[in-house]
């Protein structure tokens, strides 16, 4: 599904001799490189404050950390999404409450949200899925309406430019009161292990973000709040401040392959190919197909005969995992939801596909839908 190797291959002398330099400077944990890294991410998003941690699920979990909020108040999430965004929410005792996606953006459906709203609600969590951004001028309209927090999961997005219908154009990860992002190895700016950031524009969240993710110290030795134990090692801030200089030629290069695949599979009554909105220009961290009428597992079982790589995100959406189950999560009605879990299928989406790699791909998918 990505090939790291070859983008490494790319950038290995600059990569080489930054690890290099950290090993020689013994300075592991903290330092210059990690300030600079989160200062140019800062920068690269037009974000006040960018906040590194260890990975995107421990940033969702120090911004709801953050905001105070207290057992049994309710968050309103997608359950069309990746199990990290709803597991900090129980983890901490708060009550999930599943809302349904858009049918073609595959984000958190606005309209829901509002039904949605109870006295307990205190948040807002929606997911910039597969790299689209959720509709955020009316989630933000709504969560101001209602004096609800927003964080944003932009673990999937980094990079994605959101216009507003004033045409002012925003980061996305910097438009809620707090935004968390994952440099997973595969993510579009991906570490060569696990890391991850958060983001605000608030002064005083960024302080309780910082102390939090730093056993609630406000200075060494000296703990005001309960906190965790949640760093970005230096040795990835390197090599993540390298990658961050490529990360625009990278996206480039994921929307060149999804330009390919549309062409491709266009006119395809079988097929319904990435929809783009008008106020998000994707970033394409998966590329996935809603199919129409096609056995879905029998495809993706044969394009692994083929040799061809292809992935359910995600077979079972988050209400009716095993662990929501004691909290309602089979309650929830969620059809949309169900609807794509059976639909969708992510096709080999990376910076090194060429037309050779995804002419095959293409042929195979066309192959099994014509039979
Ligand atoms: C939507 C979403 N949220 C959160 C995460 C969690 O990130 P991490 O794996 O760095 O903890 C991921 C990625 O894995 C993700 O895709």
């Amino acid at each position: 599904m990505v090939d790291t190797k070859t983008q490494y291959q790319k950038i290995k002398k600059e990569v080489d001799a930054a690890v290099i330099s950290v090993l020689e400077s013994s300075q592991f944990i903290g330092g210059k490189v990690l300030n600079d890294f989160a200062t140019n991410l800062a920068t690269y998003h037009g974000a006040k404050h960018v906040i590194p941690c260890a990975n995107g699920t421990d940033a969702l979990q120090i911004s709801m950390m953050a905001l105070d909020l207290k057992p049994g108040d309710e968050v309103i999430t997608p359950s069309f999404t990746y199990i990290a965004t709803v597991e900090a929410a129980a983890l901490l005792h708060l009550q999930p409450i599943f809302v349904d996606v858009d049918k073609e953006t595959f984000c958190m459906d606005p309209e829901s949200i509002e039904k949605a709203i109870t006295p307990k609600t205190k948040a807002i969590i929606p997911v910039h899925l597969y790299g689209h951004a959720a509709n955020m001028e009316k989630i933000m309209a709504i969560a101001k309406k209602h004096n609800l927090a927003v964080i944003e999961d932009n673990a999937q997005a980094i990079g994605c430019d959101y216009t507003f219908s004033d045409g002012k154009v925003q980061k996305t990860g910097t438009i809620g009161h707090i935004g968390c992002t994952s440099f997973y190895p595969s993510k579009n700016l991906g570490a060569y292990g696990d890391g991850g950031a958060i983001f605000t524009n608030d002064d005083s969240l960024a302080n309780r973000l910082r102390m939090i993710a730093a056993h609630g110290q406000s200075k060494r030795y000296y703990h005001d709040m309960v906190g965790c134990n949640s760093r970005l090692d230096t040795v990835q801030a390197a090599i993540l401040d390298i990658k961050l200089k490529h990360l625009d030629e990278y996206i480039a290069a994921r929307r060149k392959a999804a330009d390919f695949y549309d062409k491709a599979f266009a006119g395809e009554s079988k097929i319904t190919v990435p929809f783009r909105a008008s106020y998000s220009n994707h970033v394409f961290h998966q590329y996935t197909l809603l199919l129409n009428d096609v056995d879905r597992d029998e495809l993706h079982q044969f394009l692994a005969d083929n040799g061809i790589p292809s992935m359910i995100y995600y077979p079972v959406p988050c209400h009716k995992q095993k662990m929501f189950e004691s909290l309602g999560g089979n309650n929830f009605r969620l059809p949309v939801t169900d609807w794509l879990t059976e639909r969708v299928i992510s096709l080999p989406m990376h910076t090194e596909l060429d037309e050779e790699q995804q002419q095959l791909i293409v042929s195979k998918v066309l192959e099994f839908i014509k039979k």
